[in-house]
């Protein structure tokens, strides 16, 4: 049994205790997640762009995080597991997002899963819920509406989007979500909707007014450098380290230093 439930994400928000979310997308990475004490590990959708090298989350299927659910799952014995469920796997009917909820839970080896949007997906978060499947929430920049918001923006500025922000927020908490993504929103709205709500609030570019933190590994680890958002801290140069030490291996093999006497049986 995992030692981390949503439960144990309630209890920390009561006791004021900041939860941790990193994205991991496979074995090696979850096993090593969890062994340094991350509470939640999110298989993000995001899988798209730092592990498959898209443009964006939009192409990303039911099978692609299927496939790396159970990597994950496989390799974490202590975090919460959640599956990101991907673009038009929970919008066409509350039938069709329970149904995909399922397969996170059952063949991906997740324990709840993810969804991005406020009311309008109301209905399905209320379906999965009801089902027994830990539903975890995602305002603000929801990646999956990259081109109705017209790129990766912060949101919420104005007043009235503010205001929209913290209408779903309060929804999906009623609706019966365990905790929620804000992402890409100012610090101050962030904080509101933390101290508004029950369920704990993960932030992503969202300030520290949130009960936990998430980010993508490979940015918190200098693995994808395509892009680097203003709100990651890079914690490690891991790209660069890897670059140099596979530049070595192949000078080493060309000029015949590698393998070594080391290396070689007798
Ligand atoms: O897909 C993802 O990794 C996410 C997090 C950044 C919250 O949605």
């Amino acid at each position: 049994m995992h030692t981390t439930t949503t439960a144990t994400l309630l209890e920390m928000k009561r006791r004021g205790e900041k939860i941790t979310v990193l994205t991991a997308y496979d074995w090696a990475t979850a096993k090593l997640l969890d062994d340094a004490g991350v509470e939640m590990l999110l298989v993000g959708d995001s899988l798209g762009m730092v592990m498959l090298g898209l443009e964006n989350t939009l192409a990303v299927t039911m099978d692609d995080m299927l496939h790396h659910c159970k990597a994950v799952a496989r390799g974490a014995k202590q975090a919460l597991l959640v599956g990101d469920m991907p673009f038009m796997s929970y919008q066409v009917s509350p039938e069709q997002a329970l149904a995909n909820a399922g397969r996170f839970l059952q063949e991906g080896g997740m324990h709840a899963v993810k969804v991005e949007g406020g009311r309008d997906i109301l209905p399905a978060v209320r379906k999965m819920t009801r089902a027994g499947i830990p539903v975890l929430g995602h305002v603000g920049l929801t990646p999956q509406h990259v081109h109705q918001l017209g790129g990766f923006k912060v949101q919420g500025r104005t007043d009235a989007a503010a205001q929209r922000i913290r209408e779903d927020a309060v929804a999906l908490e009623e609706a019966g979500a365990f905790s929620l993504v804000l992402e890409c929103v100012p610090a101050p709205l962030a904080q509101v909707i933390s101290e508004q709500l029950t369920i704990p609030t993960i932030g992503i570019g969202a300030g520290p007014g949130c009960d936990g933190q998430v980010l993508v590994f490979h940015d918190v680890v200098g693995l994808y450098d395509r892009f680097t958002p203003k709100f990651v801290k890079q914690y490690a140069q891991i790209g660069a380290a890897m670059r140099e030490a596979v530049r070595q291996y192949v000078q080493e093999v060309k000029d015949g230093t590698f393998p070594g006497e080391e290396h070689v049986f007798k």
